[in-house]
């Protein structure tokens, strides 16, 4: 099967190449990414000279360089993670890079994958597009679609445009939606790796507010078999919720990490929330656990400890992104909220 995975520079993207690898013989992928601050072929060392992997430098914005990419190619499936991804910077930054590529840059990939006939559309979104859960109960597939900042209203908007495409050209599309993920190669602006390298360097863990904020935590490479079975058995045109069944507030997840790195809760430091900051998120997982077979295989304790663990063995990797560009970002952001 030969796979265009978009955004697989990224975080999930890196991951979900590094699954399909071992886990295919047969499967072929074009990562096609833009590499922005965000993207790092760092994390596909392992596989730059596997023979069923090449690497595009393109922006899925840009239909004349996606163009010659479909040409010269027969994709089974487009895997589209390509994204501006972090809620901070849609709302402190501006959200103009956002439209772009998330709205702007699906659909141009829909119209090429329409143009060119590839069988399978396979698009990866977030619970974030629910909004916020103020009581009990989880989000279903039919919860109603209510974003609550800029980065999740354009993730929206690029699921109504998949619905648009496939009732309107029978286009063969599947969107999963899943929950906050965590694992190897995550960009430490994200809560996780963010306190996890902080910690390690006695920094100040700026937690928002009360950090009574109750997110939804998977580990990475759950959230990539619940989109391989997606592409390969989903139904078309079905949304999959996916999610790691353990909602906790963000405090405890931050005192999970210092417990883990033995390290002082006083290095916890309450700062202002975040804008519009979503209270609870729950996800219900039913439809792709009845329906795939899918279920999280890591808990939660095991998860975080192999993250942790990862981010101590390759203290190189975060030491580099945080000492380039992004530090200027942090800066910025720190400033403001302090
Ligand atoms: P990430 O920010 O780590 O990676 C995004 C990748 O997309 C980067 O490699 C970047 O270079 C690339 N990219 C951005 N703009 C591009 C463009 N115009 N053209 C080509 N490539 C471009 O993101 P992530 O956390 O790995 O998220 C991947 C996808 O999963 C996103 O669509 C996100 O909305 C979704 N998602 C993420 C989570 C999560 O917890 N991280 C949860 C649910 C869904
Ligand atoms: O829910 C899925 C979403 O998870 C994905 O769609 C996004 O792409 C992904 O980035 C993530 O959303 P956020 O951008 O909100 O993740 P973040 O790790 O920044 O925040 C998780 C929670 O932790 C949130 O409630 C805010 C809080 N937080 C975050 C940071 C960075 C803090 O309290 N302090 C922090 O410094």
């Amino acid at each position: 099967m030969h796979l265009l995975v978009t955004g697989g520079a990224g975080f999930i993207g890196s991951n979900f190449i590094h699954y399909l690898l071992r886990t295919y013989q047969d499967v072929r992928i074009t990562n096609l990414d833009n590499l922005t601050y965000a993207g790092n072929l760092e994390n596909l060392r392992e596989a730059e000279n596997d023979p069923r992997y090449e690497f595009v430098k393109a922006d899925i914005a840009e239909a004349a360089q996606l163009e010659p990419v479909f040409a010269d190619r027969r994709f089974e499936a487009v895997v589209h993670f390509a994204a501006e991804s972090h809620v901070d910077r849609s709302l402190h930054l501006g959200v103009e890079a956002f439209i772009r590529t998330n709205i702007l840059g699906t659909q141009k990939l829909l119209d090429l994958t329409r143009a060119h006939r590839v069988p399978r559309f396979v698009h990866v979104s977030t619970d974030e597009v629910y909004g916020s859960l103020d009581d009990g109960g989880s989000f279903t597939e039919t919860s109603p679609i209510q974003p609550n900042n800029p980065y999740a209203a354009t993730k929206a908007a690029s699921d109504f445009l998949v619905r648009a495409a496939a009732k309107s050209y029978n286009l063969d599309a599947v969107t999963t939606r899943c929950s906050n993920n965590y694992g190897p190669y995550q960009f430490p602006e994200k809560l996780i790796p963010l306190m996890i390298a902080n910690a390690m360097e006695n920094r100040p863990l700026p937690v928002y507010g009360d950090g009574q904020q109750v997110r939804d935590w998977i580990y990475v490479e759950d959230h990539c078999r619940g989109v391989d079975l997606a592409l390969r058995h989903g139904e078309t045109g079905a949304v999959y919720n996916i999610g790691g069944m353990h909602d906790v507030p963000n405090l405890e997840v931050v005192q999970q990490i210092l417990h883990l790195l033995n390290k002082p809760a006083t290095l916890i430091t309450h700062v202002p929330d975040r804008p519009g900051h979503d209270r609870r998120y729950a996800m219900d997982a039913t439809r792709i656990s009845e329906e795939l077979g899918w279920a999280p295989q890591f808990d939660f304790t095991a998860g975080l400890r192999r993250t942790v663990d990862w981010y101590l063995n390759n203290r190189a990797w975060w030491e580099r992104i945080r000492s380039g560009a992004y530090r200027d970002y942090y800066q910025k952001i720190y400033q403001q909220r302090s």
